[in-house]
């Protein structure tokens, strides 16, 4: 039983605007399809894209199909366009095409590289003949070394780009939350993530896979028993890939790994013993960290306070972007300044970014930056009447952020470590007194999201057939 429900923006929109608080309280389950190259590569047309296949055996001008159920391909001077069954038809450029041919001469199987250059393109190139097989499409080009490409079904039923055939989200399986995550927030076991006498190397593996799961899902998710040194922490984060370094260099254990008590000669008000509302990390990036990992190593009696604070970004968005569109797509569009001043012999300036950044492909939110206490100066490249709108949008952000509907509070205790993706959560904490021992690390974006996608790939059924592994080996690269 799940505990999460499928809503859409618009029901929170119109509930929120009737006075009624019951979706506020519920999970906002927001589920994509997913658009992964499909990894079927049977020596029959993909069942995934059987959809797409031919019904009638249409003549095609330049190929007659020897199966009744083979894609109908013909080509011109300029494109070839395969007639798929519902009748839609994908048109590709022949440049395009023999650009992203994958035989030994242009593609290099070992290191899953382009080998050929734009110069070896010609211009008009165009296919000589077309040969379509059970599993894919076979061209003979026009150019004068007789070059042969050949292309899986699969691969062009998901490149097609005229008209595109399959959608091409991203954030398939986001679990968008808010408060009500307190009663079952996501957990996984330390012991199930590293191997031991009881544990194999594979089922850890396994266990790695579902804990990046989970983070990929809900943007965090705890460990509980950790041993509480930073050694132990330090191996377990490193179970997930590199150690980012950082300018906080004197407070670093080891590389990039840090373990610091309040101490304000590091410069940040991270180190001090403040209250800090909810902000994500690393602004002052122009690239921030992906992965935040906090474990709270000691806070001995008489020290108290401390909570943790998280917020789901995406949902608070989500909030926004329903109630007033106008200051989502504000805080969308004008870039902001963040700095890194504080530290002898650091000043950070990255490039200048909106606070909602979005896929330029897919145009879903992919990540949030917002520090207030690290926030620039504004109005460079803005209009004059930018100014009142952004603080107006910001205002509104800042309300949807500090609902008690998006914030949960958390107290952490040693042996517990969360794992958050400072792109999409954000985090806070109460004031405290005492002295508090962190330790804790952070992660790039592209490594943290390498080692799931190898996961996965990992234990994905894989074709049985040794010719399909091969051809998934080589057309599964490069989305
Ligand atoms: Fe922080
Ligand atoms: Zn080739």
């Amino acid at each position: 039983m799940t505990p999460f429900v499928t809503i859409t923006r618009r029901a929170v929109a119109q509930t929120i605007r009737s006075g009624k608080s019951a979706p506020l309280a519920t999970l906002a389950r927001s589920r994509y399809s997913s658009r992964a190259f499909q990894t079927s590569t049977a020596r029959t047309a993909p069942s995934a894209a059987a959809a797409l296949l031919p019904t009638t055996n249409t003549p095609a001008a330049e190929s007659v199909p020897d199966r009744v159920d083979l894609p109908v391909v013909k080509s011109d001077e300029s494109k070839v366009s395969i007639r798929w069954q519902d009748g839609r038809v994908s048109k590709f450029h022949n440049r395009y095409l023999f650009d992203h041919c994958r035989c030994e001469k242009c593609f290099h199987a070992a290191t899953k590289q382009r080998l050929k250059q734009l110069s070896d393109i010609p211009s008009d190139i165009h296919a000589g003949t077309v040969q379509p097989s059970p599993t894919g499409v076979t061209i003979a080009w026009s150019t004068p070394d007789s070059h042969t490409s050949y292309f899986p079904w699969s691969f062009l039923q998901t490149a097609s780009y005229d008209p595109p055939l399959v959608k091409v989200k991203k954030s398939e399986d986001k679990i968008l939350w808010n408060s009500s995550i307190a009663k079952s927030p996501p957990i996984v076991e330390y012991s199930s993530l590293v191997p031991s006498a009881t544990v194999s190397e594979e089922q850890a593996e396994r266990g790695v896979l579902r804990w990046l799961t989970k983070v990929h899902e809900f943007g965090f998710c705890f460990v509980s028993g950790v041993p509480v040194t930073p050694e132990d922490t330090e191996a377990l984060i490193r179970r997930i890939g590199n150690i980012r370094e950082t300018h906080f260099q004197y407070c670093i254990a080891d590389g990039g790994f840090w373990d610091f008590t309040a101490d304000l000669k590091h410069g940040d008000m991270a180190y001090t013993n403040e209250p800090l509302p909810a902000h994500t990390d690393n602004t002052y990036f122009t690239d921030p960290s992906s992965l935040q990992i906090f474990h709270l190593l000691s806070h001995p009696p008489p020290g108290k306070g401390g909570s943790s604070l998280l917020v789901d970004a995406f949902y608070a968005a989500s909030i926004l972007e329903a109630l007033h569109p106008d200051a989502y797509s504000t805080l969308s569009r004008l870039a902001v300044p963040s700095h890194a001043s504080g530290s002898e012999g650091t000043l950070l300036r990255p490039l200048a970014q909106p606070v909602f950044k979005h896929d330029a492909i897919t145009g879903e939110l992919v990540q949030v930056k917002w520090n207030n206490e690290d926030r620039g100066v504004l109005g460079k490249g803005w209009r004059s009447e930018d100014v009142e709108a952004w603080y107006d949008a910001a205002s509104k952000w800042e309300e949807a952020v500090k609902s008690a509907d998006a914030e949960y509070w958390v107290q952490l205790n040693p042996g517990t470590m969360v794992v958050i993706d400072n792109w999409r959560v954000m985090h806070g904490r109460s004031t405290f007194t005492g002295q508090r021992r962190m330790c804790g690390a952070y992660v790039g974006h592209d490594d943290w999201h390498s080692r799931l996608e190898t996961l996965r790939r990992k234990f994905a059924d894989k074709p049985k057939d040794e010719a399909a592994r091969k051809e998934y080996e080589i057309w599964s690269v490069g989305w």
